[in-house]
């Protein structure tokens, strides 16, 4: 994480010389449990110790917003009651959990706000996420008194994506960054919304992300088009069976998929496909993991990548050259990690073969796309929280 002084510096210049409180929210990884969290199955998160960190007062005016983007230099100032918010996208996260905490009960007025993050943008580590939670927990200290509950926090920052910014996204990448804690990652059902943490000490393994450097950029790319491709699925499957009760693919059978497949075309049916594959998938990771069991999970991953690939379709070219190069060198589980369309891989490798793969993948991948992946290598750090 970058320090506070460095947040606390550009406060203090781009306002009014005064200082406020500083919070910080991490961005994500995710084991497995991939499109999952919209269809009510499981996901396998963490947090990581890289995120976004604020400073944020309140100003005293009714509805005024100063906002100051310390990486981009950019400033925008708006107003909490102007119904259309402010047009630069880091913005509207600002505006729109501030509007979703004010519909929580947060009688949110005006306030200054800076920050900066060291989550790599557009890698799929949910950078958006990680700026929902950590203004929400802000503003929820500085007006909420702190009432408003975690789980209430997550689904804000949720519906700021919806209602603000157009991914209609699941509930794991705010799940992970408000709920993480460090050295667990966490399963959670998203139907049930019970979650546990699981101690996440692999010996003689390591997780390291590959980021493709192409851009994932949710907003206008085909992640509605998947969600909604798997809500057609369930809707035919509870027309055939009035008898039952069908709200997301997590109520749904390979049999009953099979039975609307003519209907709901090729294309839906693969989506579901990959969807009821991957819940199976998360359940039989958590049981390896508990047993030790990291060639498993290493396969389970492999087989994730693949269906996101071929039936799921939110791979391309760079992701699936980095999922080959992996498994040219014996890593033991590689795959996309979040959405898709660009990002990050996340790959399960032996500590003996570590270097190895890591020199071979810049190489390769310099030869054919121009230029090296990002190397990131994961710790798995703390949710939200109140620094200073
Ligand atoms: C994005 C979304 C999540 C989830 C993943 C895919 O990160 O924000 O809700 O759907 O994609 O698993």
């Amino acid at each position: 994480m970058m320090d506070i002084e460095f947040v606390r510096s550009r406060f203090i210049k781009h306002f009014d010389g005064k200082t406020g409180n500083v919070y910080a929210s991490p961005g994500r990884i995710n084991l497995i449990g991939e499109h999952t969290d919209y269809n009510g199955g499981f996901v396998f998160p963490g947090a990581v110790d890289k995120g976004i960190m604020a400073e944020m007062r309140a100003n005293g005016t009714e509805d005024t917003v100063m906002a100051y983007a310390i990486d981009l230099k950019d400033r925008v100032d708006f107003h909490l009651n102007d119904p259309a918010g402010p047009r630069a996208s880091w913005a509207r996260y600002i505006y729109g959990i501030a509007k979703e905490m004010q519909k929580l009960g947060v009688p949110v007025k005006g306030f200054n706000i800076a920050f900066a993050g060291d989550v790599p943008l557009g890698a799929g580590m949910s950078s958006s996420a990680a700026m929902e939670s950590c203004f929400a927990c802000g503003l929820n200290d500085i007006f909420g008194e702190n009432k408003v509950s975690q789980w209430d926090m997550v689904l804000a920052g949720q519906a700021t994506e919806h209602n603000y910014c157009g991914v209609n996204c699941g509930i794991m990448d705010q799940f992970a960054s408000v709920f993480g804690k460090a050295g667990c990652l966490m399963r959670l059902d998203c139907r049930s919304r019970e979650f546990e943490y699981f101690p996440f000490k692999p010996d003689g393994y390591r997780l390291v992300l590959l980021d493709s450097v192409v851009k994932h950029e949710l907003a206008g790319s085909p992640y509605n088009d998947r969600r909604n491709s798997c809500e057609n699925v369930v809707k035919h499957i509870a027309a055939k069976h009035p008898e039952g009760k069908f709200e997301t693919l997590r109520d749904c059978t390979w049999e009953q998929l099979d039975e609307v497949r003519a209907e709901v075309g090729e294309e839906d049916y693969k989506r579901a496909h990959f969807v009821l594959g991957e819940k199976d998938r998360v359940l039989a990771v958590c049981d390896a993991l508990i047993a030790g069991d990291y060639e498993t999970v290493g396969q389970k991953m492999y087989e994730t990548h693949y269906g996101l690939s071929k039936e799921y379709e939110v791979s391309c070219e760079e992701l699936d050259f980095l999922n080959d190069i992996a498994k040219e060198n014996g890593v033991t589980g590689s795959r996309i990690m979040g959405g898709g369309f660009g990002g990050c891989t996340i790959n399960l490798v032996r500590a003996d073969l570590y270097d190895k793969f890591i020199a071979d993948a810049k190489q390769k991948f310099a030869a054919k796309f121009g230029h090296e992946p990002e190397v990131i290598d994961v710790v798995i750090g703390d949710g939200s929280r109140k620094l200073a």
